[in-house]
């Protein structure tokens, strides 16, 4: 993979001095945070994005038929899914998305079930919609794998007050890709009570080793009530350009859903998205294979690194992100963030942003050179190890 070239030049958020100044009191940090990487992305999709802004402009423009033609075979080839142009919607992002749905499905106070540590967007835009946040924990077994605690969801679920659980699969930050068993378990219990389920599927490309990814959309003749958030962003490298797709086979829920979308103009397109997206459908399979590799080398580097350390690595299943445990070198967060921080200069986010079921982990972002992951590990497992020895 080629490392982006500009990323010292480009204003890019996760290297933002103000940014960084304020998450970790000082702007000299690398950043390991953001989930964005930092490779260059695929060669055919930078070669279509040239093509088209080359002696061109940039009038109002529809996402043509070659693009929802490319769509639909990357879905088949790769899901196993048949989507239908018609049930999908466009929005900005997806917590725009959820929020739409949110206000559209539930009242003030109502409650949305979440599954923390989970994607700190899910617990804002429930805050602020007004709308109460329902923990369904997920438990961590034998110190190395999470669940889902199924009977604590059903008791969530059973509240006529709970409305919507918000699923994330592939979970960010924990790496867990949902197993069929699971999915199934989970439709049950929305089905049973009456639940709108919304699957934010954005990781799902990111599938790490011999896991597999299934999409809650398999189980749309069994229950109906599901919207699934997506992108491909995350998949190419495109967040700065691409936008959101909302999956909705249920007329009903989808109509209700697109007028509001209709209401904000939320549909408008870009045309560097199309064209960027289209290109990936097409041509953008063998880099994807090349990262997926790349991030499997880095995971197996960090386990080389942490093999004889008290840090422990969350085997990821799928994302670009480690999940290591803290819990045996810290006694609280603010130590541990701080102290991780000033010695190694690493900036990674703090598991506690994920929720207070997350207190004491770190999520790393390694979506970028083996070489810049191994020297990060290695800093930081010497950081604990010089902690442990001032005890
Ligand atoms: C699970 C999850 N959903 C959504 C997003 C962001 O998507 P968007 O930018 O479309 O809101 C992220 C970004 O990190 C994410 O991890």
């Amino acid at each position: 993979m080629r490392i982006d070239k500009k990323l010292k030049e480009l204003p890019l958020t996760k290297s933002n001095p103000y940014t960084l100044e304020s998450l970790f009191g000082k702007s000299d940090i690398t950043p390991m945070w953001v989930a964005d990487m930092e490779f260059e992305i695929a060669q055919p999709i930078q070669d279509a994005l040239i093509k088209r802004i080359s002696n061109s402009g940039f009038g109002y423009e529809y996402k043509p038929e070659s693009f929802f033609k490319a769509q639909k075979e990357w879905y088949q080839k790769k899901y196993n899914l048949k989507l239908i142009k018609e049930q999908v919607l466009y929005s900005p992002s997806i917590t725009t998305t959820i929020s739409i749905i949110i206000e559209n499905f539930t009242l003030e106070n109502d409650g949305i079930i979440i599954q923390p540590p989970v994607f700190m967007e899910f617990r804002d835009v429930i805050r602020k919609t007004n709308r109460k946040i329902v923990k369904n924990p997920l438990k961590l077994v034998e110190d190395r794998h999470y669940e889902i605690d199924f009977e604590d969801l059903k008791e969530k679920a059973k509240s006529d007050n709970n409305k919507i659980l918000i699923l994330c699969n592939p979970h960010n930050p924990v790496g867990r890709v949902w197993r069929k068993e699971e999915l199934e378990k989970i439709i049950t219990i929305c089905k049973e009570n009456n639940l709108i389920l919304i699957s934010d599927e954005i990781h799902k490309d990111i599938i790490l080793f011999d896991n597999h990814f299934t999409s809650v959309l398999h189980y749309n003749n069994r229950f109906e009530n599901i919207v699934v958030c997506t992108s491909e962003a995350k998949t190419f490298n495109l967040c700065g350009i691409s936008d959101s797709m909302a999956i909705i086979p249920n007329e009903k829920l989808r109509n209700t859903i697109a007028s509001n979308f209709k209401k904000y103009n939320l549909g408008r397109t870009n045309a560097l998205t199309a064209v960027a997206l289209e290109t990936a459908y097409n041509s953008g399979n063998p880099w994807l294979q090349n990262l997926i590799k790349t991030i499997e080398k880095n995971v197996n580097s960090i386990k080389e690194v942490l093999k004889d350390s008290k840090i422990k690595l969350i085997q990821p299943e799928g994302t670009y992100q480690v999940w290591l445990d803290f819990r045996g070198i810290y006694n609280n967060t603010k130590e541990m963030f701080s102290n991780l921080t000033e010695v190694t200069g690493v900036g990674m986010n703090a598991g506690h942003w994920y929720g207070r079921e997350g207190a004491l982990f770190m999520r790393m972002n390694i979506a970028t050179t083996n070489e810049k992951v191994i020297d990060s590990i290695i800093k930081i497992k010497k950081a604990v190890i010089n902690k442990e020895l001032s005890k």
